[in-house]
């Protein structure tokens, strides 16, 4: 959907003036020298904003829950605020008289993006969310954080709109590519250390979108069902961990409804789960239309409404002050937004380390290009490698390079998020025109890495047509064909094929030599009818501003491809839970999508509970080493459970090895057989090995019980199972626990 769409529905009427924000505060001139007690960095967060809330006038309260959309929008008669910068999401107003900065806003996960401009700024990539997710590597989540946070912060943005950890329940969701995967330990570890990285910045991020978010279509009013137990096992659990791990000063509520309710005037999400139960002491933003309402959206714990004018109404412009000054919405909660807001704005440095506009020209473009391609090397997932196709052959004379632009560039996915490239569009005039276009390429080319790495001839082809790419492919003695699926922000895939075409010119390429090599640049799982006629599968994701070389590196095997499936690629559509997307069809304005129907059985756990075989489980992932397990035992001290074994890099090539803990209780009863419990992710030399002790959360041992909200470990058998993807178990052990009830927080 358009942005031209999204808020097609936004009426002339509702355009109000902007007065409230232009509005001076009374006694503004006089408190301009007013000594500032908050001011003191020795008081904590929450007694500073104490301090300050205290000082302030309704007025200057109301400017700080009301954001605006930092671009231009004629199509509503809007102008962003002076103030705001340009191209940018967002933008609220500080109050000088106080010292409070403004708050500028950005998108998003993967780096600084800027709104469709025909000056767009040009920034770093980091491959998409779910890449990072690919990873299975934290560190290398905080360090590509650090790294986007720093060019937000050098180019004067202090709110980073960053942290999507919807769980990919729907491989058709056009947004998987901005999120962490299906699994909530793996999602809410990678996308909280994400957070933390950019935070360390001294600039707020979100978490987002919260919650149940997970698909695309009608995304704006479908009402998502849900039991609260399933609820607190899957998605709001990804939420809680990459809170817990990230600290984020805000998180943003999604468009949908949740069991009749709209997300950004939830009081079970917002007021309960999150405030209450989770003790979150930020503050909630809605997204970019997300506000429904004056009243219950303020009392049932939105503190800031985000985007004007994407709402149909500025609900917490006048129309809040009116319900604050007739008892509607009492004044302490409205001290309580405003409390909230200026606690994290305190908490993460926009008071004591403000941002002090655009720097964008010392941004170390190298630097942060080299983060960006580390994380890309350990995203890339090795599918399949028959008869070690790859590495590529040092005696391979003629290397054909086929499709997808490779010749100069990777692919990124459109939205929000979209980042756009330094020196420009280097594949101009592709994807759609409008919203969530264009498609956009980053220069960096997989051919030019690939020929910088042989001494092979390589012709680039660029796959239109079969015939010419057939001949191309009979030529060579290795060809690497380039797949591309682009996905964007409010759009679902109707199916998981590849489009235009490229299933044939894999298959007519792969027909003409079977010493092909397929890489895919895709948002999320797509099928692969051609993989028994190919001798090698990479999965790149969309991979960033290294891309090029970081594909050119793990093909030649300069660096062992080390990336592990973060959610399943199914079968086929008959295997998930919902065949048919919801909604789809459905103009009524009340769409509807059932996800009891899996509960807290999302991705994997879902396959397991049904018996199906995938094309290809999570946490599957090929090396061009081998890893060899022993001695897996399992332990318990102090409450927490411990898997320790070891593992030995038996191949002859350094690699990474992701031995993966899941759990499994002997008498059932769980969503699903088994969970994720835990992992490593080790460098090892050849003939090397290391001892290994995987520590599991025990709220992934329990149960969550929403009459007393407790996390229950019933006593029993459990099994500790050491595997290497979720349908490649190497080792189990058993361990007994005795019965455990942990706080909803799962101490
Ligand atoms: C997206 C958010 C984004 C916001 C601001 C919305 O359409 O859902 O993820 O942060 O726009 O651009």
């Amino acid at each position: 959907m358009s942005r031209t769409t999204k808020h097609a529905l936004l009426s002339a009427t509702a355009l109000v003036s902007l007065s409230l924000a232009m509005l001076a505060a009374p006694g503004a001139a006089a408190a301009a020298d007013a000594p500032q007690p908050w001011a003191d960095a020795s008081l904590s967060a929450d007694q500073r904003a104490d301090l300050l809330v205290k000082s302030m006038t309704l007025a200057e309260k109301l400017k700080l829950v009301f954001g605006y959309f930092g671009t231009d929008a004629s199509y509503k008669n809007f102008q962003r605020p002076p103030a705001s910068l340009a191209y940018s999401a967002g933008f609220i107003y500080g109050v000088p008289r106080l010292g409070i900065p403004n708050q500028w806003e950005t998108d998003a996960g993967v780096g600084v993006a800027t709104q469709r401009s025909p000056t767009p700024r040009e920034r770093t990539t980091l491959p998409s969310g779910v890449a990072t997710a690919a990873t299975w590597n934290p560190d290398l989540a905080f360090a590509g954080g650090a790294m986007i946070g720093n060019e937000a912060r050098l180019s004067g943005f202090n709110v980073q709109l960053a942290g999507g950890v919807d769980l990919q329940r729907e491989p058709r969701n056009g947004r998987n590519f901005e999120y962490g995967g299906e699994d909530p330990l793996l999602a809410g570890t990678i996308v909280g250390k994400e957070i933390a990285g950019i935070q360390s910045n001294h600039i707020i991020s979100t978490v987002k979108h919260y919650a149940f978010n997970d698909q695309e279509t009608n995304r704006n009013s479908i009402d998502v069902k849900i039991g609260d137990q399933a609820a607190r096992t899957s998605d709001l659990l990804a939420f809680q961990i990459a809170i817990e791990t990230g600290h984020p000063g805000s998180v943003m509520c999604g468009y949908n409804r949740t069991n009749g309710v709209y997300n950004c005037e939830s009081d079970y999400l917002l007021n309960q789960v999150l405030k209450t139960d989770w003790g979150f002491q930020g503050y909630v933003m809605s997204d970019w239309g997300g506000t429904h309402s004056t009243i219950p959206a303020a009392n049932n714990g939105l503190d800031q409404e985000s985007g004007f004018p994407f709402d149909l109404s500025p609900y917490f412009s006048d129309a809040l002050k009116e319900a604050v000054q007739d008892g509607y919405v009492g004044s302490a909660r409205l001290d309580d937004m405003d409390h909230r807001i200026l606690r994290s704005m305190f908490e993460n440095g926009l008071f004591d380390d403000p941002v002090t506009g655009d720097h964008a020209t010392t941004i170390d473009y190298d630097a942060h290009q080299k983060t960006a391609q580390a994380d890309e090397e350990q995203a890339i997932v090795l599918l399949k490698n028959t008869g070690d196709l790859l590495p590529l052959s040092a005696h391979a004379q003629r290397i054909a390079v086929i499709g997808a632009h490779a010749d100069v560039g990777v692919l990124s996915g459109g939205g929000s998020s979209q980042v756009y490239p330094r020196g420009g569009m280097v594949v101009p005039n592709e994807g759609p025109d409008g919203f969530p276009g264009p498609m956009v390429y980053f220069p960096s080319s997989p051919l030019k890495a690939i020929a910088a790495r042989t001494k092979a001839a390589v012709t680039y082809d660029n796959g239109k047509d079969l015939a010419a790419a057939a001949k191309l492919a009979a030529d060579s003695d290795v060809v690497i064909v380039f797949a591309t699926q682009w996905t964007g922000e409010g759009l679902d895939m109707k199916d998981l094929s590849l489009p235009n075409n490229q299933d044939a010119l894999i298959a007519a390429v792969a027909k003409a030599n079977p010493k092909t090599v397929v890489v895919l640049e895709t948002g999320g799982p797509v099928l692969t009818p051609w993989a028994g006629s190919v001798g090698a599968i990479l999965e790149a994701w969309y991979p960033g501003s290294g891309g090029g070389e970081a594909i050119g590196r793990v093909l030649t095997g300069e660096v062992d491809p080390s990336g592990h499936l973060p959610a399943t690629f199914p079968a086929s559509l008959d295997q998930l839970p919902r065949p048919v997307l919801d909604g789809v069809d459905d103009h009524s304005g009340h769409p509807h999508t059932d996800y009891d129907i899996e509960g807290a059985a999302v991705g994997y756990k879902w396959f397991d509970l049904k018996g199906l075989k995938p094309l290809y489980p999570f946490g599957y992932g090929l090396s061009y080493t081998h890893f060899s397990y022993a001695g897996l035992s399992g332990g318990q001290d102090g409450g927490r459970i411990h898997a320790q074994f070891t593992v030995r890099n038996s191949g002859s090539v350094e690699g990474w090895a992701t031995p993966q803990v899941y759990v499994s209780p002997a008498a059932g009863g769980w969503e699903a057989p088994k969970r994720l419990g835990g992992w490593k992710k080790l460098d090892l030399a050849p003939g090397a090995s290391a001892s290994v002790d995987v520590t599991i959360d025990p709220r992934l041992l329990a149960v969550f019980d929403s009459a007393s909200k407790t996390w229950k470990i019933a006593e029993g058998d459990y099994r500790l199972i050491l595997a290497q993807s979720a349908a490649d178990p190497v080792q189990t052990v058993t361990i007994h626990l005795g019965a455990r009830t942990l706080d909803v927080r799962g101490r």
